[in-house]
């Protein structure tokens, strides 16, 4: 698979990061915020995001197994678990993309049941269109975008694209 055309251009990227940002530097005025990045996808957006907030903030990691084993099995498996229980944090799962809705749904209950003092979701991309999970919907969104297999600005295919400035369609 190539890329076929650009459908973000780093400069609007780079806009929306300022806008998201700057709401959720209000919505958390005075607290310290833990954004949480679902790896590997959600890396790029959470280091450019982190770095706009004007706020206190920390960082954890965590990593599930793959898109396709999570939907064909209805199993998601952490690689990877938080550093640090979120219990008593406010804590903003940061993640690259909401398709079908089945991972949010399935994070943020893993999430919440550890008691955080608040819990938000910040999506960069959004596709509306393929949502099949009636679950959480994130709270930030950067983009909503039609139903077409997207990369880059971390999103990969077959591992491939993650660094790419700007987020494009394959074909
Ligand atoms: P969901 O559980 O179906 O909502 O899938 C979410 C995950 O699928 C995302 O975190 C991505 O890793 C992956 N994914 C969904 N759509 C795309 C896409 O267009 N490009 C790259 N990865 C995608
Ligand atoms: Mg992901």
């Amino acid at each position: 698979m190539e890329i076929v055309k650009t459908i973000i251009s780093s400069e609007k990227l780079a806009e929306r990061v300022d806008e998201l940002a700057a709401l959720i530097s209000r919505d958390y005025a005075g607290r310290t915020v833990t954004l949480v990045c679902v790896l590997k996808g959600g890396v790029i957006f959470m280091v450019d995001l982190a770095r706009k907030l004007k706020l206190d903030v920390e960082l954890d990691f965590l990593e599930i197994s793959s898109y396709r084993d999570a939907t064909e099995s209805g199993i998601i498996k952490f690689t990877k678990d938080l550093s640090n229980p979120i219990t008593g944090k406010h804590a903003l799962l940061i993640e690259d993309i909401v398709d079908s809705g089945k991972t949010l749904n399935y994070l943020s209950g893993h999430l919440q049941a550890q008691k955080p003092a608040s819990f938000k979701v910040c999506a960069l991309l959004n596709k509306p269109d393929r949502r099949t999970v009636n679950g959480y919907e994130p709270d930030y969104i950067g983009f909503d975008i039609p139903d077409e297999f997207v990369v880059g600005y971390g999103l990969d295919y077959a591992q491939k694209y993650r660094n790419l400035s700007y987020i494009a369609t394959l074909g």
